[in-house]
């Protein structure tokens, strides 16, 4: 079908008014226009009936009492593991972190109070808590960025120079951007020529990170351990959290604290028809919510922290594997019927994203492993108030970090 009526049978007539444009840059649009995913975009329709549907039971994990009593054993497991170079980490750094309001890459905010202290840096720290206790052996840290960020993002690194990390063990890739429509399902343009694009969430990672050749570069690499750029808390390569994954046995490892209470708005690990499976806390009834295991404790209380352990076999297996599309409420901005710019004040269009958190029921098998909230876990996701620039700060405190 030409273009034209391939728009047209999707409704999205208006896409094709090109005036002003040179032939140049019509060809590159038409290039883009020619690329969408329309079982993606006309997802806004039915969005995906993403709800659980299989049998849900609760999930066996290891406690922070157990993995205390064996510590030592898993940690030599993950140490030897890191400085065999099979394990490699996966900054997830590719978002716009709309909540925190920068227009620069999250991760590039500053923290600090008497001196600056970026997130980027501090998550480097952790990584050199690490690195120094496998004797000086640094470890591959792959960066996923998307197109609105990459250049701010490496140009950062550069400069700072890479926080004192080994730069040769740094590599940057780009993740893909989707198409947003408006609520009539229209696609929205951020410019003459220019479809409004974002990132298209961070369940594409591993399908980006094939395409280039980083794999290639560090063949060792047995695992990869995937984190979000906005938990400054959080231990990269955690060689106890390594051992204990390799261990098991199982193909991946996901971090987890315990609920505050049986209806906090977290994912919580489970099983799916035999498959670990992730489920939204709107998805827990009451009753599952409030149930109790034998250990007295709730018996879905797993909450995950995007702190995952996955082995890089299974993801090749599972590499073109479909996961779940997400619909998402956002603000969008868009170019009016007038040619300008409309930055909304309020959600006014759809964004496709797909989530990691979808991966690990394609994993096949995952221990969750749980670490203490206070020690590990301080999101930035906001400016003030819950998971805050604030609560991270009074956290870092908590843990010794001189702000
Ligand atoms: P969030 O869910 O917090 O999304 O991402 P976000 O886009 O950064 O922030 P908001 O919702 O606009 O405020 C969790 C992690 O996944 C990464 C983020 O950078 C963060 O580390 N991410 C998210 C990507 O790498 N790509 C994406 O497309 C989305």
């Amino acid at each position: 079908m030409k273009l034209e009526e391939t728009l047209k049978a999707h409704g999205q007539e208006h896409l094709l008014n090109t005036k002003g444009l040179s032939e140049e840059e019509k060809r590159e649009y038409f290039s883009r226009l020619e690329s969408i995913d329309w079982n993606t975009v006309e997802l806004w329709k039915n969005p995906e009936d993403l709800s659980g549907k299989g049998e849900i039971v609760p999930i066996e994990g290891l406690t922070v009492q157990e993995i205390e009593k064996r510590k030592e054993e898993f940690k030599k497991v993950g140490i030897e593991a890191i400085r065999a170079g099979k394990v490699a980490a996966v900054l997830l750094a590719g978002g716009q972190g709309t909540r925190l309001g920068s227009s620069s890459p999250k991760g590039m905010y500053d923290i600090g109070v008497t001196h600056s202290l970026y997130i980027f840096e501090q998550l480097i720290h952790n990584m050199f808590d690490v690195v120094n206790a496998c004797g000086g052996t640094f470890f591959p840290l792959f960066i996923m960025t998307s197109d609105k960020n990459d250049q701010e993002t490496r140009a950062f690194f550069e400069e700072k120079n890479y926080f004192g990390y080994d730069k040769n063990y740094v590599r940057f890739f780009v993740q893909d951007m989707a198409p947003s429509v408006d609520f009539n399902g229209k696609l929205l343009l951020e410019g003459k020529g220019k479809l409004a694009l974002s990132p298209n969430g961070n369940g594409g990672w591993y399908s980006s990170l094939h395409r280039t050749n980083i794999e290639s570069e560090f063949p060792n690499v047995e695992w990869l351990n995937v984190f979000a750029v906005d938990n400054v808390l959080q231990r990269i390569a955690d060689p106890v959290f390594v051992g204990a994954t390799l261990e098991s046995g199982k193909l991946c490892g996901a971090k987890v604290v315990r609920k505050a209470e049986p209806r906090e708005k977290v994912g919580v690990l489970c099983l799916e028809d035999g498959q670990p499976s992730v489920i939204e806390y709107y998805e827990l009834t009451d009753e599952m919510a409030n149930a109790k295991g034998p250990d007295g404790y709730l018996a879905y209380s797993f909450g995950v922290i995007l702190n995952y352990l996955f082995n890089r076999k299974r993801l090749v297996e599972i590499a073109n594997a479909r996961i779940p599309v997400h619909v998402v409420k956002k603000k969008v901005p868009y170019l009016n019927e007038k040619g300008e710019l409309v930055k909304p004040e309020v959600e006014n269009g759809y964004k496709f994203e797909t989530l990691v958190v979808d991966m690990v029921r394609l994993m096949g098998s995952c221990l969750p492993f749980e670490v203490k909230r206070e020690h590990e876990f301080a999101p930035i996701k906001n400016k003030t108030g819950v998971d805050s620039v604030e609560s991270a700060r009074e956290l870092l405190t908590l843990n010794g970090v001189k702000l």
